[in-house]
């Protein structure tokens, strides 16, 4: 059976001190970074590219997740990959070529993982079950932190989650945007196993001391569920 996984979001860590942020997150017990990739143009905001995550690298001791919100999106898998990311993230509605895209990934060398936006049902996902090990269902629309949880995302999850064991591949099912110790428990009892979670953990970033107490939380509240699913 899979681990419950807390990928912290360093979106909301404080930027003027991403080192320090990364060592603390990851002493305070994360399993991943996910490192969001906004263009400015698939959705509205910017954040960082390939130069920013090489520099990333040599602070962090557990693997770096990029989730690319970006389009077009192939010409950046390579520099995301060489800059460290081991797995890749990328959007089926950023792309009418996704089969391609997530082939490009694996074939660099990365773990390829399909994002499916609120609106876009799981069928995207499961037309691409053989060559992906991840679906990253986001239960926000994607582009900022800190937004609340839309509920209406959990038929999906379950959705995927029944594909998946249909399937028989080890597929990871991961959550993206207002997980909380709140929402936890519904999405692992849904199907999820990894929770990407930027607010819940730093806040408003710079608040290293109560990092190990909010992934501890997040952790309880997530490992209860899936211990009472059985
Ligand atoms: C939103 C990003 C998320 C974001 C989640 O576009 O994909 O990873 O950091 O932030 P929270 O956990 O604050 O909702
Ligand atoms: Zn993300």
């Amino acid at each position: 059976m899979q681990k419950i996984r807390i990928a912290a979001s360093l979106l909301a860590a404080d930027f003027s001190r991403l080192a320090a942020e990364i060592r603390d997150v990851q002493n305070a017990g994360a399993h991943l970074l996910h490192l969001d990739i906004m263009d400015g143009h698939f959705v509205p905001n910017l954040t960082f590219g390939p130069p920013v995550v090489a520099r990333m690298r040599e602070h962090a001791e557990i693997p770096l997740d990029a989730h690319l919100m970006t389009a077009p999106t192939d010409h950046l898998v390579q520099p995301f990959i060489s800059a460290g990311a081991k797995s890749v993230t990328v959007h089926p509605e950023s792309n009418p070529h996704i089969h391609r895209t997530l082939s490009l990934v694996r074939q660099s060398g990365a773990s390829p993982g399909v994002a499916l936006n609120p609106a876009t049902p799981a069928g995207h996902a499961l037309a691409v079950l053989d060559i992906i090990d991840s679906v990253l269902v986001m239960t926000v629309n994607p582009g900022f932190g800190g937004q609340n949880f839309i509920p209406s995302t959990l038929p999906k999850i379950r959705e995927i989650r029944d594909a998946v064991r249909q399937s028989g591949r080890d597929i990871t099912i991961a959550v993206d945007g207002g997980i909380t110790p709140e929402t936890a428990p519904e999405v692992v009892a849904a199907g999820a196993r990894t929770l990407v979670a930027g607010t819940s953990v730093f806040g408003k970033g710079a608040e290293p001391d109560l990092y190990e107490e909010r992934i501890r939380d997040l952790m309880q509240a997530a490992e209860q569920s899936l211990a009472s699913a059985g």
